[in-house]
Formats: structure tokens, C-alpha cells, sequence
């Protein structure tokens, strides 16, 4: 098997896990990544089953491998993911030319998997949920960019009643702290400088040191401290998450960066109560003003839902009002999808689809205005940048990113891929930002 096709849909959870697949399918085969279908020897699909649209993609997708099976026989195909682990063998029986379906939590499995494939000449399915293993059965985190994600937990267990997360991740599950940080450490001495702690609701995390449970809090003071690790993200993040500890770190930690993504959904106390969110409008509010007291000019992106069932357009008011009052400059917003099995599923809906488009357009529009306006504001400032590597438009030119998450596309040598840099933003774009060179931020 020298050729693998790894594609992922949906979150960051599963980009994340596709790398992995890639890990242990380059230790058990020395199977190297394509980017062509027709020169695989397997394709795996990662999967998203957040909205119908995610998961009805994946179906048309592998629908369009019959062909290439057909001619190649040996060619193995699977698929993860949370389709996966929701479907299971119905997606054999839909589609019979995949060979396996694996769940998010048994992708280390894949070895044996093909293998079973490989000697029952039948297709093979396992979406079990067997805890935190597959972290212990992973080969070492490899990297060559200077940036790097960490997955420090698992699952989710809000049950929000539009979501189908809680049924196809499972349970909230977090990685010990030991491992997490041999994990950081390794890849610091890599020569990695920005770490994204990731997970469903990654500051739900609570991991074990001995008897003992530690906090995002504690992991990101503790990560701080060790040499080489200049930057700190997490995604993502929930309201009822945002302990007074965690805020109090912005404060401490200036490595921990000045953006959050912090999912909201709607600003209607009404629709958030449905939504079974647990917090209200001014509770959300509110943690947003004590995170900009404790660190003034942070910016903040959020995910929105938009036509839940029974949202009247007052309750789209409020949404917008609270867009303009924490002055969010990006987001993922999505008309409301329901998903079969879910509480929200069953709730009668009465508002047109038009009317849906509309509201959904209006809140992008806002958004986008005002993280047009926040670029803006950043014109003339001195930001401090992670140079990613090469700018994608001009690969004369470098690329990086600011503390509050936005690109900059700049000249310089590529030597300084890797490095934090001093730039002055020089001018303001739709998405991203140029800016020429100061001096070099001495990196640990
Ligand atoms: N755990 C995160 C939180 O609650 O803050 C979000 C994770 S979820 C995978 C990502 C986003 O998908 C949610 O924030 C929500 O906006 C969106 N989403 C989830 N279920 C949806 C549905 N049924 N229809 C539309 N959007 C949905
Ligand atoms: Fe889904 Fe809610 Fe869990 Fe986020 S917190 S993953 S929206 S159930
Ligand atoms: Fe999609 Fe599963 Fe992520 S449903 S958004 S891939 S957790």
C-alpha cells in the first residue's frame, strides 16, 4: 500500500484525526499521502455528520469511487468519522464497494481492520468507543511547520438539543496531563512555536496527575513554562466552560493569545433555553467584558445558528444585537439542520426557508462588516506574527499569522519561516492583512 487518499470533512477534530491516520498508516506500510484519487491504493473519508449537507456529500463522494473500484479491485476503501460512527454497517449496505468503517475512537485500529478485511474477503466495521485508547496506540506526534495541534480531549456531554456530537464522539474523555505535555514538549523540541489545544469543548478539560485533576487553566500555565512554546491556542470552547481560573490566565499568560472562539449560537435567552445551552445572553456577556478586563482588545469569533425551530424574527433581533455588542469580526454560521435522534429533530418548525436565508445573509453580512472594520482598526499597528511559510498567492512573498488569528502576507526571506517577527500592517484586504518587516522577535 504505498498511496494513501485522506480526505476530511466537517471540524478540526477531524483534520486532526486524519493526520493520524496518516501517522499510523506511514508506520505500519510506509504508506505515503496523495492528492489524486486514481493514484491510491486506499481512500479513507473522514466524516461530518453536524448537518445533513456534511453528511449527504460524503455519500454522493463515495458513490463516485464505484468506477474506480470496478477497475481496481485491490483498491481499499473506508471510511471514519462521525458518518461512521453514526451509520455504521448501514453505510456497507448503502454503498458495497466500502471495505471498512471505522469510528472516530478506533481509527488506531486501522492495521487490523484492513488485515480482517484483507482475510474474510467481507467488509469490516467497528465503531466502538473504547475510551481514550487510541492515544496510547499512536505513533509519536511528528512535525515540520511551526505550528501544531494537540488533542487533549475527547467527546462532549452538553447534549444541546440540535446536536448530534454527544451520540457519534461519545462522553467527554481527557488525555492525563503527563501525556499532554510529553506530547508538548516533544514537539516544541521539533521546533514547533504555536500549540493548539484542541477538543469539543476543550476547556471541559479535566485531566488526570495521579489522584489528582487538573484544569485548561492549570495545562495552559504549565505549557507556558516550557522553552521553545512562544503561543497558545485552544478551540473550541464552551460559555459554561469559562471558569473564573481560565479568565484570570489571560491576564497571567501572555503567550496564551488575545482570541477566542467562543460559540454563542443565538443572543435569545428563548432560543438558547431550546438550544439547552445553559447560559443566557447577559451571562455569555458578561464573560466576554471580565476576559477584556483582564486583557483589553481581545477579539472574539463565534459559531451561530440561525432558524431554530420557533425563532421569531424579535429573536433574530437579538442575535444581531448581541453580534454588534461583543463586536464579533468572524464566524461559522449555518442555517439550523435537524438531525434524527436529537431532542430539537422533534420540534415543530414554522419558519420558512426564504426567511431563514435571509436572516443568515444579514447576520453574515454584520459580521463581516465588522471584522472588516476590526482589520481596519489594526492598520499602522505593530503585530507580532508566527511566519507559517510561504504566502499562498505569491510564494515570493511570506505569510503569518497575528495574535488575534488573522493572516499576513508580507515580503521577506524564507529563513524566517518558523520565526516571530515584528511587522507594521501596511494595508487591510477582505480576509487578510500586508504588512512590511520591523525586526525579528528574539524566539526562545
Ligand atoms: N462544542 C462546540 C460548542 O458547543 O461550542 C461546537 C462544536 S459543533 C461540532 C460546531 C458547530 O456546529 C456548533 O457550534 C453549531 O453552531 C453547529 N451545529 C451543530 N449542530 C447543528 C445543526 N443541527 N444545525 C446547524 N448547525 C449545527
Ligand atoms: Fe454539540 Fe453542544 Fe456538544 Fe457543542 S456543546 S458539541 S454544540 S452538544
Ligand atoms: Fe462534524 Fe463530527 Fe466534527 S459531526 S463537526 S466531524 S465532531
Amino acid at each position: 500500500m504505498k498511496k494513501a487518499y485522506i480526505r476530511s470533512f466537517g471540524c478540526q477534530m477531524n483534520e486532526y484525526d486524519a493526520d493520524k491516520m496518516s501517522d499510523v498508516l506511514a508506520l505500519a506500510y510506509g504508506t505515503e499521502r496523495t492528492n489524486s484519487l486514481e493514484d491510491a491504493d486506499i481512500i479513507l473519508f473522514n466524516t461530518c455528520s453536524v448537518r445533513e449537507n456534511a453528511q449527504e456529500k460524503v455519500f454522493h463522494h463515495l458513490g463516485r469511487l464505484r468506477p474506480l473500484k470496478a477497475a481496481k479491485p485491490e483498491l481499499l476503501i473506508g471510511v471514519g468519522g462521525c458518518v461512521a460512527s453514526q451509520e455504521g454497517a448501514e453505510i456497507v449496505r448503502r454503498v458495497p464497494h466500502v471495505d471498512f468503517v471505522f469510528g472516530p475512537q478506533t481509527l488506531h485500529r486501522l492495521p487490523q481492520l484492513i488485515a480482517a478485511r484483507r482475510a474474510s474477503g467481507r467488509a469490516q466495521v467497528d465503531i466502538s468507543f473504547p475510551a481514550i485508547e487510541k492515544f496510547d496506540h499512536l505513533p509519536q506526534a511528528r512535525r515540520q511547520g511551526p505550528t501544531a495541534f494537540v488533542s487533549i480531549m475527547e467527546g462532549c456531554s452538553k447534549f444541546c438539543s440540535f446536536c448530534i456530537v454527544p451520540y457519534t464522539r461519545g462522553e467527554e474523555v481527557s488525555r492525563p496531563l503527563p501525556d499532554v505535555l510529553a506530547e508538548v514538549a516533544g514537539l516544541a523540541m521539533q521546533g514547533v512555536r504555536e500549540i493548539t489545544l484542541l477538543g469539543q469543548n476543550v476547556n471541559a478539560y479535566r485531566g488526570r496527575v495521579g489522584d489528582d485533576s487538573a484544569d485548561l487553566a492549570f495545562l495552559i500555565e504549565t505549557i507556558a513554562e516550557m522553552p521553545g512554546v512562544e503561543r497558545i491556542r485552544f478551540t473550541t470552547s464552551h460559555p459554561r466552560e469559562m471558569s473564573a481560573r481560565l479568565v484570570e490566565v489571560y491576564g497571567r499568560v501572555p503567550k496564551l493569545v488575545s482570541h477566542l472562539h467562543l460559540p454563542v449560537q443565538s443572543g435569545a435567552d428563548r432560543v438558547l433555553a431550546a438550544m439547552k445551552r445553559g447560559y443566557t445572553a447577559l451571562e455569555y456577556k458578561s464573560i466576554i467584558r471580565k476576559l477584556r478586563a483582564v486583557r483589553p482588545g481581545m477579539s472574539f469569533s463565534s459559531d451561530f445558528i440561525v432558524g431554530f425551530p420557533g425563532e421569531t424574527d424579535a429573536d433574530f433581533q437579538a442575535t444581531l444585537r448581541l453580534v454588534e455588542e461583543v463586536g464579533f469580526g468572524d464566524s461559522y454560521s449555518f442555517i439550523y439542520s435537524p438531525r434524527p435522534g436529537t431532542p430539537a429533530a422533534e420540534l415543530g418548525d414554522d419558519t420558512p426557508a426564504e426567511v431563514k436565508e435571509q436572516r443568515l445573509a444579514q447576520l453574515q453580512r454584520r459580521i463581516d462588516l465588522q471584522g472588516a472594520d476590526e482589520r481596519r482598526r489594526m492598520l499602522g499597528r505593530v503585530e507580532r506574527v508566527l511566519v507559517e511559510g510561504h504566502a499562498a498567492k505569491d510564494p515570493a512573498e511570506l505569510a503569518g499569522r497575528t495574535d488575534n488569528n488573522v493572516v499576513v502576507n508580507f515580503p521577506g526571506a524564507a529563513a524566517l519561516i518558523g520565526r516571530l517577527v515584528e511587522l507594521r500592517i501596511t494595508q487591510a484586504m477582505t480576509h487578510s492583512l500586508r504588512g512590511e518587516l520591523l525586526a525579528e522577535t528574539a524566539a526562545a
